[in-house]
């Protein structure tokens, strides 16, 4: 598939859940909400992950394998609009890292993700109608086939387990809660240790304290 229709129809996906996230769209979202309709905090908690996720997956093919593509063709239109790109999918990471740390509070959570949607929304019109289009002027349909081909096997090897761009929330919050119980084992073990410490010490020093105690009786 063209590189460019491939990464649209990436574009779409992640429309579409944050469409899902919404309800189906914010007018109806209200509307769903309203009359009882609307999806529950656990379905939208899910959702925001499959965000989090894909937007992983899809920033991280675009600059190991698109955005290098299109930086060879060294056209200075293009290489302002890459900066561009870049910087806009820092503000991306930000945000989906906002996300990720209030999936456990549904209030927060739908204002994180509005503002990674708004984020979203505005870079993926910038390459979907500047970007692009310079692209398609300047790189020929065949070595866009390619290059099409190539994402998708980096996405294929990014979306699976192995090639995980990075843990999900619930392994994050997971792998935190081993750390505490870890580090309450070592405190509790340091603690038994202290007190073994203090009673042997004791021990040594009790015939030293009768001795002063049998002086003040003398
Ligand atoms: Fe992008
Ligand atoms: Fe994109």
């Amino acid at each position: 598939m063209d590189a460019i229709a491939f990464l649209k129809k990436d574009h779409q996906k992640v429309t579409a859940l944050f469409q899902r996230f919404n309800d189906g769209g914010v007018l109806t979202g209200v509307v769903r909400r309203l009359t009882g309709n609307s999806a529950s905090p656990a379905q939208r908690r899910s959702t925001a992950e499959q965000i989090c996720r894909a937007l992983d997956v899809h920033t991280l093919i675009e600059e190991s394998t698109f955005y290098p593509a299109i930086r060879a063709l060294r056209d200075d239109a293009l290489d302002e609009m890459l900066d561009e790109a870049l910087r806009e999918h820092g503000s991306i990471k930000d945000r989906v890292e906002e996300v990720r740390q209030t999936l456990d509070d549904d209030d927060r959570l739908r204002t994180a993700v509005g503002r990674l949607q708004e984020c979203v929304d505005h870079h993926v019109r910038e390459e979907e109608r500047e970007m692009f289009p310079k692209i398609e002027e300047r790189m020929p349909a065949q070595e866009r086939a390619t290059l099409g081909r190539e994402l998708a096997t980096r996405q294929r090897s990014a979306a699976g387990p192995a090639g995980a761009a990075r843990p999900s929330g619930r392994r994050v919050a997971a792998a935190r809660a081993t750390r505490r119980k870890k580090s309450v084992k070592r405190a509790t073990a340091s603690t038994a240790a202290a007190r073994r410490h203090v009673r042997k010490t004791a021990a040594k020093t009790k015939p030293a304290r009768s001795t002063g105690k049998a002086r003040r009786a003398r």
